[in-house]
């Protein structure tokens, strides 16, 4: 039988930090409210010269040679963004022009904060389908060029980021299923309701959220994701070893993580260093907690995330 399993992770964040404290001085916030509504302490800004390739060019390069492998060697990139470097070509062929390779197959996915998880999916059946052999999948983002900066409910929440990890066939089991939905009739709860049109921009070009729309649903389908997920591998809620939740808002982490019984102490949060990178969150955190040694060989790691479309999903993986 043909596996896929994650053999490298890497991501990048750009240097430059806005903290909470910078924050209450741009809009009327402050560092109590962000800090307990939303978990979140500080984020990362790209520089202006910093496009969406670039931070996953990062991420990629580090992810590669955690996987012990060269750019030459890949024959898959997808990369999951809402915020590519332009209307085309995809972030994924600008991306794999910058590793220095050409030939294989490169595009986007676009399933907001569900992204990377839409797109490490889509090469999980490429690799277990005997298409490609090393996989390279990208969730990157920059939020910071969508965000209405005197909008006080939303320029709080989200930073800029990259996360990446390599995908590489085996004969043992790593990616163990992959499950994704999708629900349009909520498009207009969580938007970029925006468009360009003869040379001009039509609607508005900043992330527009219901955010209590966006906190129930979150709860209702992050639940359900992770059962799916553990009926599917007739495993129980005390077989995960690390939830990697997309990382958005502590309250919704701590409550699915509450419903289904997983202590905190199993849950991977890192949004208080980075807030909400959408696509780029998952693979950060797991990155983040691969290179600490928390995730160790044979655990179970559930990914799970919901985003604008709606859209959510989950993967669960024995590392
Ligand atoms: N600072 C201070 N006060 C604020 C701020 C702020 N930054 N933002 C809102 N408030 C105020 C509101 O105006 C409101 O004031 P009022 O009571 O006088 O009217 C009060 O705080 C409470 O506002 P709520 O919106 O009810 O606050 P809530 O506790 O719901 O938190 C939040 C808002 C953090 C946005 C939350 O709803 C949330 O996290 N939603 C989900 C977001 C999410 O998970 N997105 C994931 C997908 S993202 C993607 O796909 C791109």
């Amino acid at each position: 039988m043909t596996y896929s399993r994650i053999s490298g992770t890497g991501s990048y964040l750009p240097e430059r930090i806005l903290t909470n404290d910078e924050l209450e001085r741009m809009v009327d916030t402050s560092d109590e409210w962000i800090r307990t509504r939303t978990g979140i302490v500080e984020r990362h800004i790209a520089a202006d010269n910093e496009m969406a390739s670039d931070l996953a060019l990062n991420a990629s390069r580090s992810a590669l040679a955690a996987a012990g492998i060269q750019a030459a060697e890949i024959d898959l990139i997808i990369l999951a963004t809402t915020t590519p470097d332009v209307i085309f070509p995809s972030t994924a062929c600008i991306l794999q022009d910058k590793l220095g390779v050409g030939g294989c197959p490169a595009f986007d996915v676009q399933a907001v904060c569900s992204g990377f998880v839409y797109a490490l999916a889509t090469a999980d059946m490429f690799v277990r389908g005997g298409r490609c052999r090393n996989a390279l999948v990208v969730g990157a983002e920059i939020y910071s060029r969508i965000l209405d900066w005197s909008d006080r409910s939303t320029c709080v929440l989200f930073g800029d980021g990259a996360g990446a990890v390599v995908l590489t066939q085996s004969d043992q089991a790593g990616i163990l299923s992959t499950h994704l939905h999708a629900d349009g009739s909520h498009r207009e709860t969580l938007a970029v309701p925006a468009n360009i049109a003869g040379g001009k921009l039509r609607g508005t070009p900043f992330v527009m959220m219901e955010g209590n729309a966006v906190f129930k649903f979150a709860i209702q389908v992050l639940e359900e994701a992770v059962e799916e997920a553990l009926a599917e591998n007739d495993l129980r809620a005390s077989d995960i070893d690390w939830l990697i939740p997309h990382q958005a808002n502590i309250r919704i982490i701590q409550s699915t993580a509450k419903k289904l019984g997983i202590p905190m102490e199993k849950v991977v949060v890192t949004l208080d260093k980075h807030g909400n990178t959408s696509a780029a969150s998952i693979p950060l955190a797991l990155d983040i907690a691969v290179r600490d040694g928390r995730i160790k060989p044979g655990q179970h790691v559930l990914l799970e995330g919901v985003g604008g479309g709606f859209t959510w999903g989950s993967a669960l993986i024995r590392w």
